[in-house]
């Protein structure tokens, strides 16, 4: 259980580092995929069955904001199955405390716009990583027909009906993309949506849609098309597994050393990844249908990276990467091209001996020989993995503070490293 010190939950990581992993794990269904989905439940007044939903607290969050939209959930098979009925979907509003909580709450506008005509909510503003803008999210919004008016610091969105366009997106961002399919479903005519990003959750997203009745296709393409249509269906659905959580696993093996099988994963959505840590050397990776299987090999070597969306190497690996990279032999340069601000990382990994320097967008790390243990913080949420990494790879007792970062994304990390004999614990919780 959560322990508390006034509002803020403390929580924090203890590692006795230097074991190798091994055995099996099962990765969980994918956090980027379950919260649009979630999100498009209230297009429709019909049951939404979801299936490999994955225990976090992100997903908590989004089940808290449709019940007080008026969402029915329930929650079934030890929290892995939601059923989501928005049948009795009463308010338009997003409370702005949650939606603090949870930058994915955006995603509520383009499905609350297209089934009550209306949405409120407060700007989710800047978060740890940059500023993330939304300009893209309201910018297709309008073109589909919604008036939109920003005060105070609210945003608030009319469209008594929405008509198909055609959008073309400046960079493809994932949210406004999903965003604006969603808005697209139960619109007049053809919304055409160019320069789409193409990661698999928003594959998921449009199987999800078509299943309800909508009419969507190119998801993974560049180009999305949506049909409008007048009417859904209740829908089940089974989340695709997580290739974020996947490749963090495989970059532990990879800075651990050790063998482990990885199961229910798509290999197809890690390749970037596996390419990048084989470069490395530090890992063998076979990879099987539904399964991956890996292990560590040597001390990693120096390898160049940059981050792009999909199918390149993605910037939520990126902080994983560089707590490898920086045991390797040589110096890495790593290239962020997403997020303005992605290498906090870089600051906790130098408490513990890592020798990085970061000049805007590249960060320059010398790999040293071995990292030394210490107390470290957790700024964000695949900042605070790539310190975990680190830990375990490091021999001594490290202690990785603000593990609620870690939360928002990873179900039971303990738990599951814990079964791949990893000595990591969460005091007071035992
Ligand atoms: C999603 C993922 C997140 C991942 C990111 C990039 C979810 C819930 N989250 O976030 O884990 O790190 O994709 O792969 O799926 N931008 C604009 N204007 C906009 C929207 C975005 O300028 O309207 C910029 C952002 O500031 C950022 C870049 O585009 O620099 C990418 O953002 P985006 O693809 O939208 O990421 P998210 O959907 O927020």
């Amino acid at each position: 259980m959560h322990r508390r010190l006034g509002v803020q939950t403390v929580e924090r990581y203890v590692i006795q580092g230097g074991k190798r992993l091994s055995g099996k794990v099962r990765v969980s269904g994918a956090k980027n995929a379950i919260l649009p989905v979630m999100a498009a439940c209230v297009l429709s007044g019909h049951e939404c069955v979801i299936h490999e939903a994955p225990r976090l607290r992100d997903v908590a969050v989004m089940a808290e904001i449709l019940t007080n939209l008026g969402v029915r959930v329930r929650i079934s098979d030890e929290g892995r199955t939601l059923h989501l009925n928005a049948e009795g979907l009463n308010a338009f509003e997003i409370p702005t405390s949650l939606m603090r909580e949870i930058r994915s709450s955006i995603f509520l506008m383009g499905p609350l716009l297209g089934r009550l005509g209306r949405v409120r909510c407060s700007h989710p503003g800047g978060c740890a990583i940059g500023s993330r803008d939304i300009d893209l999210h309201l910018m297709g919004l309008s073109a589909l027909g919604a008036r939109l008016e920003e005060k105070f610091g609210y945003i608030t969105a009319d469209a008594p009906s929405l008509r198909g366009r055609e959008i073309y997106l400046d960079l493809p961002s994932v949210g406004a993309t999903e965003n604006i399919m969603m808005a697209a479903v139960l619109a007049e005519g053809t919304t055409v949506i160019r320069n789409a990003a193409k990661e698999p959750e928003i594959v998921d997203l449009q199987n999800f849609l078509n299943r309800m009745g909508a009419r969507v296709r190119g998801a993974g393409l560049d180009t999305v098309r949506v049909e409008g249509v007048a009417k859904l269906n209740p829908v089940e659905h089974t989340i695709i597994p997580d290739r974020i959580e996947t490749a963090t696993f495989l970059v532990a093996v990879a800075a651990t050393g050790g063998e482990v099988v990885l199961e229910n994963v798509i290999p197809e959505h890690v390749e970037a990844a596996v390419a990048k840590l084989r470069e490395t050397k530090a890992l063998e990776v076979e990879m099987g249908h539904d399964r991956i299987f890996a292990r560590g090999a040597r001390r990693p070597q120096a390898v160049d990276l940059k981050t792009l969306p999909y199918p390149g190497f993605p910037t939520d690996l990126q902080p994983q990467m560089m707590a490898l990279c920086a045991t390797a032999e040589g110096t890495s340069i790593i290239t962020e091209t997403i997020f303005e601000n992605r290498f906090k990382a870089a600051d906790e990994l130098r408490r513990m001996g890592a020798d990085i320097k970061v000049d805007g967008r590249s960060a320059v790390v010398k790999g040293v020989k071995a990292l030394s243990p210490a107390t470290v913080e957790a700024p964000a949420l695949r900042e605070g993995v790539a310190l975990v990494i680190a830990a375990l790879a490091t021999e001594g007792r490290t202690v990785v503070d603000g593990i609620q970062h870690i939360d928002r994304g990873y179900e039971e990390l303990e738990v599951k490293l814990q079964s791949l004999g990893a000595d990591i614990r969460r005091p007071g919780s035992e």
